[in-house]
């Protein structure tokens, strides 16, 4: 059978016969500004570089698949990870860090390893990289340190006095940067190398008991690196070896994988440590802090679509789901901040709707609405705030993680303004009603200027306000209803405005 040609359209769909034509008058021109194809198609093209990422711009993703393989429930009590053999979809995306977005894939630098796991409670992302330590402790150090590895603000090339000058300046970095000038500091691809959260988490248990932990994912395929001279060949031969490692193994079939393990550590233990627990700079010894092995990643699919599902991919450490949850860290609890700020800036405020970023656990959320690209519908007719009138939250409260917060806020006891118990909030309304009642006709006027207004509301809000008012003072509250029963004795403000099955 002969092959349909494809039919080109314009952007709304008009069928072009000849998508190389462009309306002129005559024909030597000038071009006309009546031909929209023209003028759509440059000024997309003129539009189609967003900001690349601030550091990790050059990259390669794919899809698989998390499996757990090893009951770590007395550990953990996240959804995705209560049966052995259960599978969660994954999206992982490998990098360097200092490189631009056309940088070679050999480079010596870290390799970040960032996971975004889609569980029924919500996407977890793990934004790991391929070293157990990292070259800062002191988050606010991280903008000057990326400096010194990226370019010489005035000749614009990398600088060796920059960045061997930052490293002098601060030694808590020599171990990340003996493992970078080690041959792991060049992995051969991306499927050879382990990914490590660095970071101490903390995980709860569905008791309640919570643990310090890191995570290690250790590849099946085993380590291989490069050495110096073989990757400064590699970067000029082939400064994309990487990306084609990785998108050839899985076309072929070749799927890579890795193994997670977790350490624990109680707090008690963390106590005796001759570091800190919150300091990423250091290891846990493994002998101390075993390594139990509890699941399997593997990549099995290439994106049909780099651009989409992976240049627009927006992982961040504080996507986490219920149980898994950040430690005191000053380093990971700015990271929690940094990375959706700058989504929004690379990607803009609605980047959770990008579909590789939208989870597929059910979500609802009255205020993050509207914006720039709202494209998933906006939650339809749903209400925009928490209603009492339908409202589709289940609070579902875990309890868990809020808990193991208090229990490590150190801060001092809230001040007296937030205790809020009693009928405070009563008193001066009350001493309001009784100013009101010294100068004629104020309390009538209240009470007829909320009448007014609430005889339009639903009978089940107008009772909430009755009540409401009655606290003030009893014949505030009568005056209401009485005026309201006069002005619309029967409800007709027709039904209730939200539609909450649409959602
Ligand atoms: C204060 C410390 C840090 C800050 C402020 C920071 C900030 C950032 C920012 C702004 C991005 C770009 C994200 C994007 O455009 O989507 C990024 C990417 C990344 N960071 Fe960090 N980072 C820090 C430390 C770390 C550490 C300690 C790790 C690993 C343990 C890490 C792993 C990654 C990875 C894997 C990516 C790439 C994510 C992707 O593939 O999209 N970062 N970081």
């Amino acid at each position: 059978m002969a092959k349909k040609p494809v039919t080109v359209t314009t952007s709304q769909g008009y069928p072009i016969p000849n998508p190389f034509e462009t309306q002129r008058i005559g024909e030597h021109g000038p071009l006309l500004l009546q031909d929209f194809n023209l003028i759509d198609s440059l000024a997309h093209f003129d539009r189609e570089r967003i900001p690349e990422r601030v550091v990790h711009a050059k990259g390669s993703g794919a899809y698989g698949y998390f499996e757990v393989t090893d009951d770590i429930t007395d550990v953990v009590g996240s959804a995705f990870l209560n049966t052995i053999g259960k599978k969660t979809k994954a999206l992982v995306r490998f990098s360097t860090v200092g490189g631009e977005l056309g940088s070679a894939d050999a480079a010596r630098d870290p390799r970040g390893f960032a996971i975004k796991l889609y569980t029924e409670e919500g996407n977890l992302d793990w934004v790991y990289n391929n070293t157990p330590v990292f070259f800062i402790r002191d988050p606010i150090k991280f903008p000057h340190f990326i400096h010194t590895q990226k370019r010489n603000p005035q000749t614009h090339l990398k600088d060796p006095n920059m960045f061997w000058d930052y490293i002098i300046q601060n030694q808590e970095a020599i171990h990340q940067f003996m493992i970078l000038f080690s041959d792991r500091g060049t992995p051969a691809t991306y499927r050879h190398m382990n990914g490590y959260s660095g970071h101490t988490y903390k995980w709860s248990n569905e008791k309640g008991e919570w643990k310090y932990v890191q995570i290690h994912l250790i590849s099946d395929q085993g380590i291989k690196t490069l050495n110096n001279e073989e990757a400064v060949e590699l970067s000029g031969k082939n400064p994309d070896h990487a990306q084609e490692d990785l998108f050839n193994s899985i076309e072929k079939g070749d799927a890579p994988s890795w193994t997670a393990y977790v350490q624990t550590m109680t707090e008690e233990e963390a106590e005796k440590l001759p570091f800190s627990v919150y300091d990423l700079t250091k290891v846990w010894p493994h002998k101390q802090f075993p390594l139990r092995r509890f699941g399997k990643l593997v990549l099995n699919e290439n994106p049909s679509n780099y651009f989409a599902e992976i240049e627009q991919a927006a992982f961040s450490p504080s996507h986490t789901v219920p149980y898994q949850e950040a430690s005191a860290d000053p380093v990971l609890q700015s990271r929690l901040f940094s990375y959706p700020d700058t989504h929004r800036h690379r990607l803009g405020v609605n980047y959770a709707q990008i579909p590789v970023n939208c989870p597929y656990a059910k979500t609802f959320n009255p205020v993050i609405r509207d914006g720039a690209m709202t494209v998933n519908g906006n939650y339809g007719s749903a209400p925009n705030y928490l209603s009492t009138l339908e409202n589709p939250v289940e609070f579902k409260q875990t309890g868990v993680n809020y808990q193991a917060k208090q229990e490590y806020y150190q801060g001092p006891a809230l001040p007296f303004h937030w205790k809020v118990e009693g009928d405070i909030d009563y008193v001066q309304a009350r001493a309001l009603y009784k100013v009101l009642g010294k100068q004629p006709g104020q309390q009538k006027a209240l009470a007829h200027n909320i009448a007014v207004h609430v005889a339009n509301a639903l009978p089940q809000i107008r009772q909430g306000v009755y009540k409401l008012f009655a606290k003030v003072d009893q014949k505030l509250s009568n005056d209401i209803r009485g005026e309201v029963e006069q002005i619309n004795p029967k409800q007709t403000a027709g039904k209730c405005p939200y539609n909450h099955q649409k959602l």
